[in-house]
């Protein structure tokens, strides 16, 4: 049984479709990137596998049970953790705070969930900051931070949007560290990337996505010379 499985997943936003008929799945400890152009529907995706939009049509299943249509509080307790694109974390809190508001989903006794949270930012090399407001930290850091609080959650899927989006190439290396550090404590990943170069050497697989459909996927070599890809990334010249 796949950790996660999608099948004819739809999403229409009125007469806009943004995801069409995308089936894909994912083994418990895989990495698998999620890329296309913009407007593609990824994050869209990501949304209906997280709860924040009901499917319009289609399946999600983790560990064979149906998630699809779930409230966001209910996919995060079934195992799905997720990153949003544009990092919100509550920038007065300090960083040790952000993580800990994760951490609560499964721990209600705050001395235990406050350990957990100290965890999880030491994991993601952050640990300097837990006393500092998340509001003082370099746009990576925030990122790594929104990454430790999902973690926290305990999730047995990690949905990562664009973590890796702006960053300088030390801050790529150091972020697909933390990814690999990930993915050897159990924890699949499925993450959505522009930053081509961060995502390709450490992914099982990639998954395409262009208007909404899926229109490739295979190990990252195979994809790259995708005839289909290379139009959808670069038109017609
Ligand atoms: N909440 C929404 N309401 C209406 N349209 C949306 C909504 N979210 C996304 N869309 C549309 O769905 C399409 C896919 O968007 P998105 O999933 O954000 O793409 P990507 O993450 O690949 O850039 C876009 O045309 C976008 O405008
Ligand atoms: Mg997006």
């Amino acid at each position: 049984m796949s950790l996660l499985e999608l099948q004819s997943v739809s999403k229409r936003f009125g007469g806009l479709t943004a995801n069409q008929d995308v089936s894909f799945s994912l083994e418990k400890g895989q990495i698998v990137g999620l890329i296309g152009p913009n407007g593609a529907g990824k994050t869209t995706l990501f949304n209906c596998v997280a709860g924040y939009f009901p499917p319009s049509a289609g399946s999600i299943t983790l560990e064979g049970q149906p998630i699809a249509g779930l409230p966001p509080e209910a996919c995060a307790r079934a195992g799905v953790g997720r990153t949003f694109q544009i990092a919100r974390t509550f920038t007065s809190m300090t960083a040790a705070e952000n993580v800990l508001s994760g951490a609560l989903l499964r721990e209600r006794k705050l001395r235990k969930a406050r350990e957990a949270a100290m965890r999880w930012l030491a994991f993601v090399n952050l640990d300097r900051f837990a006393d500092k407001p998340s509001g003082s930290m370099t746009i990576s850091e925030q990122r790594r931070l929104a990454v430790a609080r999902a973690l926290a959650t305990e999730p047995k899927l990690l949905l990562m949007d664009e973590v890796m989006a702006g960053l300088n190439p030390s801050e790529v290396r150091e972020t697909v560290d933390v990814v690999l550090k990930i993915r050897d404590q159990g924890i699949a990943c499925l993450i959505v990337e522009h930053v081509l170069e961060g995502i390709m050497p450490i992914a099982d697989k990639i998954v395409v996505l262009d208007r909404g459909a899926k229109i490739a996927e295979g190990p990252p070599a195979e994809v790259s010379r995708d005839p289909a890809v290379i139009h959808a990334y670069l038109g017609d010249e």
